[in-house]
């Protein structure tokens, strides 16, 4: 391919000197996203939207109870644990952007922390290569949960009902028993080899000694009675105590390096969003250490200078997918931990910044990633959750929750019924070398004691004169792409159905390649993308987004599952 100019020289001038390009660029800056206020009404009905019916169900049930939707959220991220253990659960972490009916606005981050004795050797082989199995197996892999005392926070500062007559709907279901469905049937049959290497995890997920059949009845006593602590002492049920022990002596005992400290002293932290206006609407989204929001936020930056609705397809996707390089590029370099690594935050967010990058995009040419300043593959993850809810009061919860890959890290300890997380691969362990995302990283983002790791959790709310759109989705680091996807299609006057059903696409940066689902692209689209200098790729369907929106000229709710997975549930009541 050949330029008619110095393209690197070009674009590492626009990308340094962003405020020079601004002024030459002439464009109105973007209008600083309004202050939060209260909504002048209430829905005077719930919905909730969530990646399985069980808990869509333990949510509407502690509604009904008389709590909120901050509650409900407790209520379904529990009986996620139990009834999804593949995605999300009490051994992982969550992130969540909490909109109160009062107009307050709040992010709690209960993302996993590195253990104290975290030590980056023990993720390297002898010959000094990546250990991968370190890094996603077994207690190594397994940060410092987040989501138990994330539930008892929501219970504390935010609920109406006390925590143990929210967990009450997943401790039934724990006790009394579920149907797995298809998917976790298939996740425990995909990581059997890795679940079968420690005791409790066989006990728990292969109790006849291999992974449950469609149809069976499956109990979870041990995580019945984890959550029944939780339930009657908060924090302390499952950081100190029996079950804090137990924890700390089922990951020392096979090769892990947690003390009673690392748990005891495990923090919430509550962040201001991120909050960015785009063509008349407010997306409330999640800060660092999430780099989801900022990548959302930067993308609709740079698409603020143009007027999609004037494009047609081709060239519409065509500037979306370059925002998308841009924003990713940017993620790999700067972004961590919040509470140890300084990230020029107010250079990703700022219009001029994004002035300066539209700049470097030509109308009709793809960008190759080589040619932006230096900073991996992708498996579109079928691991995380999210789920979106509203209550009759306007109150409003969007919440992401993981346990990283699909199963964690296969590792229970024993005589919990906690699944842990493999959280550490989220780290950059290895710098410059790819995460099971594809994702690169680099100093931001390294492990340290107490440290958070980057997420890609994008739980996102969207207000519009007219209309709210509570979005979020699993899916690595393709959650960022979905949930940008997403609010397009809200503002484009999708409604839910219509946005989680919605075909995606993704890029990354690298690798420099666009990912499309089976139907994204009509044939003529995919002609004229390829002939701006594009490499498509098909790939299976990938994410699992739960919608929740709010009408507010009819006053009405509308929730709605992913259609691409069999139990979901989106309900209005
Ligand atoms: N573990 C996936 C994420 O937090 O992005």
């Amino acid at each position: 391919m050949t330029f008619s100019f110095n393209w690197r020289a070009a674009l590492l001038g626009l990308l340094v000197a962003t405020s020079a390009a601004y002024a030459a660029d002439g464009r109105p800056p973007v209008t600083p996203a309004a202050a939060p206020a209260a909504l002048a009404q209430r829905p005077g009905h719930a919905g909730i939207a969530s990646a399985n019916f069980h808990a869509t169900e333990a949510g509407l049930e502690v509604l009904a109870k008389g709590g909120n939707a901050f509650d409900a959220a407790i209520a379904v991220a529990a009986t996620l644990s139990v009834v999804e253990p593949e995605s999300s659960g009490i051994g992982g972490g969550f992130m969540a952007v909490l909109h109160r009916a009062d107009g307050r606005e709040v992010f709690i981050d209960a993302r996993e922390t590195a253990p104290a004795a975290v030590n980056p050797k023990d993720y390297l082989d002898k010959n000094g290569e990546p250990n991968r199995d370190t890094a996603l197996n077994g207690p190594l892999s397994a940060g410092i949960p987040g989501e138990p005392a994330g539930l008892a926070w929501l219970a504390t500062h935010y609920g109406k009902l006390p925590l143990k007559d929210s967990l009450a709907p997943a401790v039934r279901v724990a006790r009394d028993g579920f149907v797995p469905d298809g998917r976790l049937i298939n996740a425990i049959a995909e990581r059997e080899q890795d679940i079968r290497r420690w005791p409790a995890s066989v006990a728990k997920y292969l109790p006849s000694g291999k992974p449950p059949v469609a149809g069976q009845t499956w109990k979870d006593p041990d995580q019945a009675r984890t959550l029944e602590l939780l339930g009657e002492h908060g924090f302390d049920g499952f950081y100190r105590g029996e079950i804090g022990k137990k924890l700390v002596d089922a990951v020392r005992a096979a090769g892990g390096n947690w003390t009673a400290k690392d748990l005891e002293s495990y923090q919430i932290k509550e962040r201001t969003p991120i909050s960015v206006d785009y063509r008349g609407y407010r997306v409330v989204t999640a800060p660092p250490a999430s780099s989801g929001g900022v990548a959302v936020a930067e993308i609709l930056n740079i698409l603020s200078g143009y007027d999609l609705t004037k494009l047609d397809e081709p060239h519409r996707l065509h500037l979306v997918i370059e925002a998308m390089r841009r924003a990713f590029r940017d993620h790999n370099d700067y972004l961590g931990d919040p509470d140890f690594v300084k990230m020029p935050l107010d250079m990703l967010l700022s219009p001029y910044y994004a002035a300066g990058l539209r700049q470097t995009i030509l109308m009709d040419k793809a960008t190759p990633s080589s040619m932006l300043p230096a900073s991996t593959g992708i498996d579109p993850g079928m691991h995380t959750t999210h789920f979106s809810v509203i209550d009759k009061d306007g109150n409003i919860a969007s919440i992401t929750l993981t346990v990283n890959y699909t199963m964690g890290s296969t590792f229970v300890a024993e005589g919990t019924g906690v699944l842990l997380n493999d959280e550490m691969d989220d780290f950059a362990l290895v710098p410059n070398k790819p995460n099971v995302y594809g994702l690169l990283g680099s100093a931001a983002n390294a492990p340290a004691p107490g440290k958070r790791m980057l997420s890609s959790m994008t739980p996102s709310i969207v207000f519009g004169a007219d209309r709210v759109g509570v979005i979020g989705s699993p899916g690595g680091s393709t959650i960022i792409t979905q949930v940008l996807e997403g609010i397009l299609a809200f503002i484009d006057g999708k409604d839910a159905k219509g946005i989680v059903a919605q075909k995606r696409f993704h890029h990354q940066y690298m690798p420099d390649r666009v990912d499309v689902e089976p139907g994204a692209f009509s044939p003529a689209t995919a002609e004229a993308l390829t002939r701006m200098g594009y490499t498509l790729k098909d790939r299976n369907p990938w994410g699992y987004m739960n919608v929740v929106t709010w009408d507010l000229k009819t006053n009405t709710l509308d929730a709605a599952s992913d259609p691409r997975r069999e139990s979901g549930l989106g309900k209005v009541q």
